[in-house]
């Protein structure tokens, strides 16, 4: 079979934005700070109250850090020195997902088994202990509203999380009562933070210029710190951090792709910056632009975004990796002309999806700066499609100096790897 050139070239300009649909969305998403500061119920964006502001650098002490909010929990004790140093201690990790073995984010868990299951993490970290005293800080990376640093009640579930019994709830609550099921009484949750809050607070920590945090994941979501914000229940200086929760970004420009993708997700009409733009979702996109390419519409291949970055990164003169992956998922043995055409596909939805994500970057920094020069600063990012997929770092850079122009050079991004357990350590240390 061989790839209709014609629909090919159309999927393409669709999964395309011009600078000056960038510019527009930047606007857009400017506004939506503007009209969220005032009252998030105008706003698509939520700006959740995080309770914290930016830490001093003294910082000091063990503490737990219980780090969820993907596929994978770890648990940590995290040695904070002051001055961006600490040390790990140790370190725990499980899936909270073994196809076939087990599922606690599934419709069919209960929050019991979830949070029994985070408590028996939290054991292995402190080796059984009961009688030393941890404090622990808790990244919980979902919209929960707080009304002070120690307790957060989640909003609504995104990523595809379904576990029942969650929604509504102070997860603290939840997790303190799991502890107690298994008879630990000397661990005490002190802080919970969404993982851009830790991501930034991490980031702060260690070096300065630091206003904007991401996660660039399996989901993505800002937050920022907003010098007008304080509150007597808050820690940390400079303000208050803002959860945007800006995956639920709506003023957007979606595609055919993108509204047909919403329908059929476990949320619809939520989280639809996430959808276009998260590692959790770019593979469906694929999935979804190559069936219409194959005249296989309708079908679910299972694209992910790991095989995006396999295809994108292969650089054999007949594609042969990609090949492979094209083969197992379609069942279509392609012709090295076609499968140049996916690995285009496959990179123009990349591409999309660093320039969108820098597009709300860029309002953040212009609702920062008024009519103030823009501050020289990092942008901190934590997440493995930041980190690993091919084609983001170098679009966010050039989308950055395309919105920004020169007046912009003294901004850039940089990895916070595993920020969001040190963040958590590091809001713990602030809250004691
Ligand atoms: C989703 C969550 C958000 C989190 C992000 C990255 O968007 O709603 O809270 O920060 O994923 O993990």
């Amino acid at each position: 079979m061989s790839i209709d050139e014609k629909k090919f070239k159309e999927i393409i300009a669709e999964f395309t934005l011009t600078g000056e649909q960038l510019r527009e969305i930047a606007a857009n998403f400017r506004q939506d700070l503007q009209l969220g500061l005032k009252n998030p119920d105008d706003s698509s964006l939520r700006m959740l109250k995080s309770y914290v502001g930016l830490p001093d650098g003294t910082e000091h002490g063990e503490f737990l850090a219980l780090d969820f909010g993907g596929t994978n929990v770890r648990v940590s004790r995290i040695r904070l020195e002051g001055e961006g140093r600490f040390e790990i201690t140790k370190r725990v990790g499980e899936p909270l997902i073994i196809p076939g073995k087990y599922d606690y984010i599934g419709k069919d868990s209960t929050a019991e088994q979830m949070f029994d299951f985070l408590a028996k993490l939290i054991d292995e970290a402190i080796d059984n202990e009961r009688e030393k005293k941890f404090y622990l800080g808790h990244t919980f990376s979902f919209p929960s509203s707080q009304d002070d640093l120690n307790n957060a009640r989640l909003i609504i579930w995104t990523k595809e999380f379904a576990t029942p019994g969650v929604e509504g709830e102070v997860v603290n609550d939840l997790l303190t009562a799991a502890l107690k099921r298994r008879g630990i009484e000397n661990v005490e949750p002190v802080a919970v933070i969404n993982d851009t809050v830790a991501v930034l607070l991490s980031a702060a920590y260690k070096n300065s210029g630091i206003y904007i945090g991401s996660i660039y994941a399996t989901g993505h979501n800002t937050c920022y710190i907003e010098p007008t914000i304080h509150d007597p229940k808050g820690f940390g200086k400079g303000g208050m951090i803002l959860n945007l929760e800006s995956g639920g970004f709506m003023k957007l420009a979606p595609n055919r792709f993108d509204l047909e993708f919403d329908k059929r997700s476990e949320k619809p009409g939520e989280q639809r910056f996430e959808k276009m733009v998260s590692g959790r979702y770019m593979g469906e996109l694929l999935d979804m632009a190559t069936a219409e390419l194959l005249n296989d519409v309708g079908k679910i291949y299972g694209f992910t975004s790991i095989d995006m970055s396999a295809i994108i990164s292969d650089e054999t003169p007949d594609l042969k990796k990609a090949a492979e992956i094209v083969e197992e998922k379609t069942g279509h043995k392609l012709e090295t002309d076609d499968l140049k055409k996916i690995k285009e596909l496959s990179s123009a939805i990349v591409i999309r999806s660093a320039r969108l994500v820098t597009t709300s970057f860029v309002g953040i920094i212009w609702q920062r700066t008024g009519n103030k020069k823009i501050e020289p600063q990092h942008i901190a990012i934590d997440g493995s499609v930041y980190e690993k997929m091919p084609l983001v770092k170098e679009n966010i850079a050039h989308a950055l100096s395309e919105l920004l122009g020169e007046e912009g050079a003294g901004v850039d991004t940089i990895l916070d790897n595993g920020g969001s357990g040190l963040g958590a350590a590091i809001a713990a240390a602030m809250a004691v």
